[in-house]
């Protein structure tokens, strides 16, 4: 199944290291930050899932529920936290889907055969508190993710939608926003009374 921004994330239910979620009701009124991982005991995910750990007050601040994904079991998925605990100098505490038959990853497009038939690939799904997700991106088995720009996107989605901009290159909060083209000069004297800086008509800087 391919999935696509604006789509609802598909709902599902599933033993994590946590306990039994379904994930809709368990996000309740948070934003989610689903990742996936190849395997348990592996070193790339070990890095991963103790980054993770590591900003967890990050990812509350801004109100978002951290929850992995690996292909095995909660056994397994137990025994690892311990070793990611250990070795990243933290504390794993949020849940891991135990997708051991890849019915979670199958559901999420994670598996790509050219990288493996029976391992997920690192995919990244940022759902939003009504279900939708925001923001889809995959990476290979051999390279882990920044989790600088996963906290920057998280910024820049919750910016725009608090705000009505679109956001530059490079976009870091506090910096400037895009008043989009959808947006005429006249509503974007409502929305923006302080001003903004016409670079082009179609470029519109705004300080918030
Ligand atoms: C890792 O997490 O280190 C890893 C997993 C599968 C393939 C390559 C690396």
């Amino acid at each position: 199944m391919s999935l696509h921004i604006g789509d609802i994330a598909p709902d599902f239910e599933a033993e994590t290291s946590k306990g039994k979620i379904q994930l809709h009701n368990w996000a309740g009124n948070s934003w989610v930050f689903f990742f996936s991982h190849p395997a348990d005991f592996t070193p790339v995910c070990t890095t991963e899932m103790g980054r993770t750990a590591q900003l967890s007050a990050d990812f509350a601040k801004r109100n978002v529920k951290p929850l992995g994904l690996s292909t095995d079991t909660v056994e397994e998925h137990m025994k690892w936290i311990k070793d990611v605990n250990d070795t990243q100098h933290t504390t794993v505490d949020f849940p891991i889907v135990a997708d051991h038959d890849l019915r979670i990853a199958k559901l999420y497009d994670m598996i790509h055969p050219e990288e493996s038939t029976t391992e997920a690939v690192r995919s990244v799904f940022i759902i939003d508190p009504n279900n939708k997700l925001r923001l889809t991106m995959t990476y290979p088995m051999n390279v882990g993710r920044n989790f600088e720009e996963i906290l920057r996107v998280i910024d820049a989605l919750q910016t725009a939608d608090r705000n009505s901009v679109a956001l530059p290159a490079d976009w870091r909060p506090g910096s400037e926003a895009i008043i989009p083209p959808t947006v005429t000069d006249e509503q974007a004297k409502g929305l923006f009374p302080q001003g903004w800086d016409e670079l082009r008509p179609y470029l519109r800087m705004v300080k918030l």
